[in-house]
């Protein structure tokens, strides 16, 4: 695993969307497979600087949603549809239907999960992964569990994320219990994997990322068998790396 530790959450966002727009330069048609939450979204804030003053050129790409909450509406301003559609898409030249977040709404949720699973691997699978991280390292909404789950399932979420994603939501009540992720086959299947933390709060879980035993009870320990992982921290985030 390559480590950069960053000055900052900014220096971070931009080393990220370096890599992304780095990535989207060398092959335009690349299959970008996106995150939520806080920690990407100063990454996007760059990306869109760069799309917009140096023209790159998202037009021939494909992008994957890790994930989406079970029963939110796209048009729900929660939905993980409506974050990316608000922080990246709108301000970027992908075409439509080549932006893919799994369906929340969808009436069969296994039958969604699997087409979610072929449609990706039909685009011939992800080149480059941004990955955040959970305080219980789970990555996606890959929870702490007895077992790695490798497609794209439906999850129930830990109490402990409940809490944690309340902050997006008017109270914690209002968070959904149950959410849509994918896989870590598809993850580990992608080419390359950049993997953001920052703050100090995420510590615990990078180093479990880094330096402990692979276990799916720390899913992101997973990222130590694959071949191609960036992790960039912020000085808080990466603390407690040897
Ligand atoms: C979201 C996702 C999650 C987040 C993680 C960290 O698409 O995949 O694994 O990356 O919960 O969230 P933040 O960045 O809000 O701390």
């Amino acid at each position: 695993m390559r480590i950069l530790f960053a000055d900052s959450y900014e220096d971070m966002s931009l080393e990220a969307a370096k890599l992304v727009a780095a990535e989207a330069w060398h092959n335009p048609q690349s299959i970008f497979g996106f995150a939520t939450g806080d920690t990407p979204i100063g990454m996007y804030q760059c990306l869109v600087e760069i799309h917009q003053h140096f023209g790159i050129d998202f037009s021939q790409a494909t992008s994957f949603n890790l994930d989406e909450y079970v029963g939110l509406a796209p048009d729900n301003p929660q939905s993980y549809h409506a974050f990316m559609q608000n922080h990246f898409f709108q301000y970027m030249n992908f075409r439509r239907e080549c932006i893919h977040v799994p369906n929340g709404l969808a009436e069969n949720i296994p039958e969604e999960c699997a087409q979610y699973d072929k449609t990706i691997r039909e685009a011939g699978g992800i080149d480059l992964q941004i990955l955040g991280i959970g305080r219980n390292a789970h990555i996606g909404f890959n929870e702490p569990a007895d077992g790695f789950t490798r497609g794209t399932h439906e999850v129930i979420l830990k109490s402990s994320t409940i809490q944690a994603n309340a902050r997006f939501f008017s109270s914690v009540e209002d968070v959904p219990r149950r959410a849509i992720s994918m896989g870590i086959g598809a993850i580990m299947q992608a080419k390359r994997i950049v993997l953001l933390a920052s703050g100090s709060e995420k510590a615990e879980a990078v180093y479990k990322a880094v330096h402990g035993l692979v276990s799916s009870q720390a899913p992101a320990s997973v990222l130590q068998f694959h071949p191609a992982v960036t992790l960039i921290v912020d000085k808080a985030a990466g603390a407690k790396l040897q």
